[in-house]
């Protein structure tokens, strides 16, 4: 499965590459509008709608939006019923599933738990 992320300070950036999955593609905050082509998952951090509009305009790019096959998210507990609003929001607006959310870059359990969900979309 290829992993779409968005990554603003470099966290949701250094979670995946801690991944054993290399297919990876970071969404460009200056150009978004890219046809991903094949089944993705997507891992986004948590930011007001102007900070993550480069994910929204790259979902609604081509054919971007169906091949959306679920969403992860990062944030940081301390905003409470705001924790990973924006993958929340998401997995509504495209009716996918909400697969995994974990806190800043993520821990070694973050990891294993995230691929676990991955692959269970996948079998
Ligand atoms: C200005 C600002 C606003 C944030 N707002 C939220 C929030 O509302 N909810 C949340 O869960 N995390 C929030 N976060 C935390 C980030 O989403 C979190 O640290 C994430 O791991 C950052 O990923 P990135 O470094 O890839 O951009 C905020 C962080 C900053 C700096």
């Amino acid at each position: 499965m290829k992993i779409v992320y968005f990554s603003v300070t470099g966290q949701t950036k250094r979670f995946v590459k801690k991944l054993t999955m290399n297919d990876t593609y970071e969404i460009d905050p200056i150009d978004p509008e890219i046809e991903v082509g094949e089944p993705f998952v997507l891992i986004v951090p948590t930011y007001e709608k102007d900070i993550t509009e480069p994910v929204t305009d790259f979902l609604y790019y081509g054919n971007n939006q169906e091949l959306l096959q679920g969403v992860a998210g990062t944030g940081n507990r301390n905003f409470a019923e705001l924790f990973v609003f924006t993958a929340k929001d998401i997995a509504m607006e495209f009716n996918v599933p909400l697969l995994y959310t974990f806190e800043f870059n993520g821990t070694t359990k973050d990891v294993t738990n995230f691929e676990k969900a991955v692959k269970e979309i996948e079998s």
